[in-house]
């Protein structure tokens, strides 16, 4: 009988050999998953994708898990194991009662009793998983630990290796489609989808939502829709999640046949699943769909003019309330007078406003820029009531140079208010020249001129629910 040690090594022979061979990636996953199963004698393993927001663990490959364990959907990074997230090994002697594991219900049910989970980690960043599953309490030793540590990292390489031919299709198929048009030359870090997909729609409808910066899974769940005597009979897999929204989508072609098929398992679904959110969406009823989340006409499309989104309504919402939480936290038992400076404050103060949670009066400035450079500032409209002793807290779209705002909070605080602080929802330092103190940022962006959520471009763009780069040349 082999130790140990003899067992792994011929394991890692075995998995340097697949990650080594021409196979998808899924396939790669698949065949490595066994091998670390059947060398540590567990039941089941399988190779975990985080997402790059750290958010969502997608299944890559798996081996002797069931169905049901694998499609129950995408796991919470940062409840499920969440140690692993920050590169340590986890494991779990007993899952159906640790409070780490997402499903412990099917856990139980799939008589998984321990789970061993290992970082893959590239560049020092945890990019995803290798957890093996047991059916009896299982304790880890060294020489387990660092033959999971040793395959994590030839994991790593699969990854890589894999996203490397997904940027060499994404490549060929531009040169296909445009062959003037200029090419990426740099590969997006962990920009891996382990997505495969069925259907060129679906391809496009995802990225479609990768330019309103909409997450998304691909298939990440099959709801069993009949049972028989052996069992589940018959499984409906929705083409996406996009968990912003909760919200499942079956995309559809205008074949009548296939509609009503497809019809007929959606309303099948929302039968025995009430809770479940799902569309089942046609080109047309997608443009709709996005119209009603904020997307407005411009859902048909992408936007013109406008390169990429760098910040979606969501993303903007989310931040926008928790600046209004830390704001409203720190002037607790205050009142407080908010001022922005028009035009390109006003989607963002009007939003921030609604939630904050103390008493609160609004004011607004308006200025005008002169001289050769534009570098003279004026103010051509001054407040509406005097703010001497009051917190007052100055609102602003973005600081670029900051000089805008220096001339206004100099000018804000001759009229000796009790407090004086500054919220913008954008910030550019790299192009500071004044030195102003932020008291609350939203997000720190690149040196790229943005446009949307009241922001201009000549007038132009202020209505776009989202925040964009504009096109260059
Ligand atoms: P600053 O005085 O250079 O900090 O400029 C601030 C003002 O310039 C902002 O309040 C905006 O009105 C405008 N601005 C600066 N950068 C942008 C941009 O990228 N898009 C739209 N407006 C901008
Ligand atoms: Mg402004």
């Amino acid at each position: 009988m082999k130790t140990s040690r003899g067992r792994y090594y011929d394991a890692l022979q075995h998995i340097t050999a697949i990650s080594a061979a021409d196979l998808t990636l899924r396939r790669s996953c698949n065949a490595i998953a066994k091998v670390v199963a059947k060398s540590m004698g567990m039941t089941g393993c399988r190779v975990l994708l985080l997402n790059p927001k750290n958010e969502y663990l997608t299944t890559v490959g798996a081996f002797g898990l069931s169905d049901l364990y694998l499609r129950k959907g995408p796991l919470d990074a940062k409840k499920s194991l969440p140690e692993v997230l920050d590169g340590h090994v986890a494991a779990v002697i007993h899952a159906p009662s640790d409070e780490r594991v997402q499903h412990p219900e099917i856990a139980e049910s799939q008589h998984v009793r321990s789970i061993v989970a290992a970082p893959i980690v590239r560049n020092g960043d945890t990019i995803g998983q290798l957890r093996v599953y047991s059916k009896e309490t299982h304790s880890l030793s060294i020489v387990d630990e660092d033959f999971l540590k040793a395959t994590c990292n030839i994991c790593s390489v699969v990854l890589q290796k894999a996203e490397l031919t997904q940027f060499k299709q994404r490549v060929k198929r531009s040169c296909a489609e445009a062959p003037k048009k200029s090419l990426p030359t740099q590969i997006p870090s962990s920009s891996l989808k382990p997505t495969e997909f069925a259907h060129e729609s679906e391809s496009e409808f995802a990225s479609l939502l990768d330019f309103y910066q909409i997450e998304w899974l691909y298939e990440p769940r099959s709801f069993p829709l009949a049972w028989n005597a052996e069992g589940v009979s018959r499984m409906f897999t929705p083409d996406f999640y996009l968990p912003e929204l909760d919200m499942y989508v079956e995309l559809t072609t205008m074949k009548q046949d296939l509609i009503t098929s497809k019809n007929r398992k959606v309303r099948k679904l929302r039968e025995i699943y009430p809770d479940i959110n799902i569309r089942l969406l046609t080109r047309k009823d997608f443009a709709r769909l996005l119209s009603k989340y904020g997307y407005g006409p411009l859902g048909e499309a992408k936007v013109e003019g406008v390169g990429r989104v760098l910040y979606s309504q969501i993303q903007i919402q989310r931040k926008v309330r928790s600046l209004a939480k830390h704001i409203s936290k720190d002037h607790q038992g205050q009142r407080i007078v908010i001022i922005g400076v028009l035009k390109g404050v006003m989607c963002f103060m009007a939003d921030l406003m609604r939630h904050i949670s103390i008493p609160t009066r609004i004011d607004y400035m308006d200025i005008s820029h002169y001289g050769r450079d534009e570098d003279i500032v004026k103010i051509t409209r001054d407040l509406d009531s005097s703010i001497t002793g009051e917190h007052v807290l100055m609102v602003e779209d973005i600081v670029d140079t900051g000089m805008t705002l220096n001339y206004v909070l100099a000018h804000l605080a001759s009229h000796r208010p009790a407090s004086l602080r500054v919220c913008t929802l954008l910030d550019r330092k790299e192009r500071r020249l004044a030195n102003v103190k932020l008291d609350y940022v939203g997000f720190e962006i690149p040196d790229d001129f943005v446009v949307g959520y009241g922001l201009d471009y000549k007038g132009q763009y202020r209505n776009l629910p989202f925040i964009g780069v504009l096109h260059q040349g």
